[in-house]
């Protein structure tokens, strides 16, 4: 998927402002720290700020653009975690936002994360636990199968007790990992879920002929509304997965 770095940036900001609650997790003295799905930069930026040497990379295009455009001073590199170029180097620490349930390859992603701490190198991340964003999944899911197109969810959502097995396979120490509900109010009033939908399952609505896509996303507002609609918003049904691990 080819993100829209201004709508990330502006409509959907929440990205990066609920990630601003994992850089607490980080050390008071400076590391050098390697972004993960940097997106636009505000968290590296962040990082950056708290005296931190960042190095933000993200696999798309947009993004990066984007965030060196933003911030000028920072580094940022097109780069694809699963497949690393010889210029990444060793990093004191490993930070992700969101991004990890993107990735279908969890064993790889850790090795190559190991590859590239230094002894004792932390990795501290937040991303998608088992039954994120579960109603709005299950509406689309059901209007897809209405229509006759099948509906393969590119996620991978995990529990705590799964996740803690994968890091230990991997020869990391799980320091911390909790899984939480994080209601997240959208951005836009009455257009704000389908704005989310437009977002981040703009492939497959991108598939819909146009009046498909219109029956399909007024079915998801009529049968969410009880459940995720809040007076004047919507809120989608978040559950995050935190880790602050170490590399043994
Ligand atoms: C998430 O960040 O939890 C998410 C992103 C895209 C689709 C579903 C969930």
């Amino acid at each position: 998927m080819e993100w829209d770095a201004k709508k990330y940036n502006t409509t959907h900001d929440f990205i990066f402002k609920y990630g601003a609650g994992l850089l607490e997790l980080l050390p008071k003295e400076p590391k050098k720290v390697l972004d993960i799905g940097c997106g636009t930069g505000e968290l590296t930026n962040q990082m950056a700020e708290l005296g931190h040497v960042v190095t933000g990379i993200d696999q798309s295009v947009n993004m990066i653009n984007q965030a060196k455009e933003s911030y000028p001073d920072l580094t940022f590199l097109q780069e694809d975690i699963l497949n690393l170029s010889d210029q990444i180097g060793l990093y004191d620490i490993a930070f992700s936002n969101a991004v990890f349930h993107w990735i279908s390859d969890q064993e790889l992603l850790l090795k190559n994360i190991s590859e590239h701490l230094n002894p004792n190198g932390q990795l501290i991340c937040e991303f998608g636990a088992v039954g994120n964003v579960q109603a709005i999944r299950e509406a689309f899911g059901r209007e897809l199968r209405m229509l006759g197109v099948s509906f393969e969810e590119p996620f991978c959502f995990t529990s705590v007790e799964d996740y803690r097995v994968l890091l230990e396979k991997n020869h990391f120490e799980v320091v911390e990992i909790l899984e939480y509900e994080r209601p997240t109010p959208l951005k836009g009033g009455e257009s704000g879920l389908r704005a989310w939908m437009e977002q981040f399952y703009a492939a497959e609505l991108g598939e819909l002929t146009d009046d498909q896509k219109e029956k399909l996303l007024a079915n998801m507002e009529r049968d969410l509304k009880p459940k995720l609609w809040k007076e004047d918003h919507w809120e989608a049904d978040y559950r995050r997965l935190r880790i602050n691990a170490v590399k043994l």
